[in-house]
């Protein structure tokens, strides 16, 4: 999975609205610093469903990339109501630029 992590900054510009990057910085989702690598439904203080919490996935970037294209088809029950991004181009930079911010 290669991404360019410049051009993932102005995609995540869809997630911005419920995500930050800043560790501990929550908002509507849970912060996604250091994301990639992660077990699902970690973020303390974080109020997860028990879809999300119980998942028992691992943030790889091979799980975001099919995560993003369709959240609620890999998290039935998710309370992320983000309908999924088409191009996996596009899922390929944000996920690089997740990786390069969690560093
Ligand atoms: C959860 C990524 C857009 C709201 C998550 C998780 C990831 C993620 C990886 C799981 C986190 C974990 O298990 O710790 C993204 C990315 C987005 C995006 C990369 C943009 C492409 C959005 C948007 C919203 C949102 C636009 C709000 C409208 C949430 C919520 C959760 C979540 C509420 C918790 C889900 C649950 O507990 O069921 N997101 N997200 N996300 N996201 Fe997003």
């Amino acid at each position: 999975l290669t991404g360019d992590a410049a051009h993932g900054e102005q995609v995540f510009a869809q997630c911005r609205a419920c995500h930050s990057v800043e560790p501990g910085k929550n908002g509507l989702g849970p912060s996604l610093a250091g994301v990639v690598g992660r077990t699902a439904g970690a973020v303390e203080g974080f109020q997860y469903t028990e879809a999300n919490r119980s998942s028992g996935i691992t943030w790889t970037p091979e799980k975001l990339y099919q995560y993003l294209e369709k959240p609620k088809r890999v998290v039935p029950g998710t309370k992320m109501i983000f309908a999924g991004m088409a191009k996996g181009q596009d899922r390929a930079d944000v996920i690089a630029y997740l990786q390069a911010t969690g560093q």
